[in-house]
């Protein structure tokens, strides 16, 4: 079989520093709905985040309905930027990787998956994402990690269900990113939430016990007003660290 080629097109950078520089954290949005195919496409650039060994720990609840909508707000501590016409709050699902590491194999595009990647998802994959009850492999693995990693370069991680979440959080946050990037690039806006009442969101959601809300993002058009004050950074020269 040849191997697979996908050559690196030729994209603007001048277009992708537009959108980063203009993507505020919105506090403040006017009434208008956000098309739904506009919805739509910025939730698929949000599922192509990179994301941990392509296990994609991640489900996204897209919230319209005005009922529910407005329940939100004061489950996102009556916050200004949660009053918007849609909320999507970005699930950690760190359990389903099983499921996801079978699917990649039986799915896999194009038909067959290679040797490297039957081995990855069905050895390597067990190994590194299994933690057992009560942490149990996670905790041996932790030792024989540690005992090796004496010897030469290796992976200390993820060796607890703690540790799993962390994992998750990683590429549900990438996803977050995307999202809000892409909602800029089609000329709308968004503001990242983390301040919201966890347990009462995922009552709202009718979470299972495994499930963890990495962030909630709300989005909508930007309000005259919407953006608070201009953007701060620490200078790039305290924490860019050339080598
Ligand atoms: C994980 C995370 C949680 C945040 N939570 C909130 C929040 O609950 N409410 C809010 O108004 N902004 C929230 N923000 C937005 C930040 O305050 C904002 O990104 C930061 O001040 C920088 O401003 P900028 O996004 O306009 O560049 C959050 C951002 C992140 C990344």
């Amino acid at each position: 079989m040849a191997a697979y080629r996908e050559p690196a097109i030729k994209t603007s950078f001048p277009a992708f520093k537009k959108i980063v520089n203009s993507r505020r954290s919105v506090r403040k949005f006017t009434d208008e709905k956000i098309p739904q195919n506009v919805i739509d496409d910025c939730l698929d650039m949000a599922l192509a985040a990179p994301n941990s060994s392509n296990l994609q720990p991640w489900e996204f609840y897209v919230i319209q309905d005005e009922t529910l909508l407005k329940k939100f707000v004061p489950v996102c501590l009556g916050q200004q930027a949660a009053r918007a016409p849609v909320l999507v709050a970005i699930v950690e699902r760190q359990a389903n990787w099983r499921d996801v590491a079978k699917r990649i194999l039986r799915e896999w595009p194009g038909g067959q998956p290679p040797k490297i990647a039957k081995d990855y998802y069905s050895k390597l994959a067990q190994v590194m994402y299994t933690q057992g009850p009560m942490d149990v492999l996670g905790r041996a693995k932790k030792v024989g990690l540690t005992a090796a990693g004496m010897m030469k370069p290796m992976i200390r991680g993820p060796v607890s269900s703690a540790d799993m979440d962390v994992w998750a959080a990683k590429s549900c946050a990438l996803a977050a990113g995307h999202l809000m990037l892409a909602f800029r690039a089609a000329g709308y806006d968004s503001c990242p939430m983390e301040g919201f009442d966890a347990v009462r969101a995922r009552k709202l959601l009718k979470l299972p016990g495994d499930a963890t809300i990495n962030m909630i993002v709300s989005a909508g058009v930007r309000a005259e007003d919407g953006v608070f004050s201009p953007r701060y950074r620490v200078p790039r020269e305290e924490v860019i660290r050339y080598l």
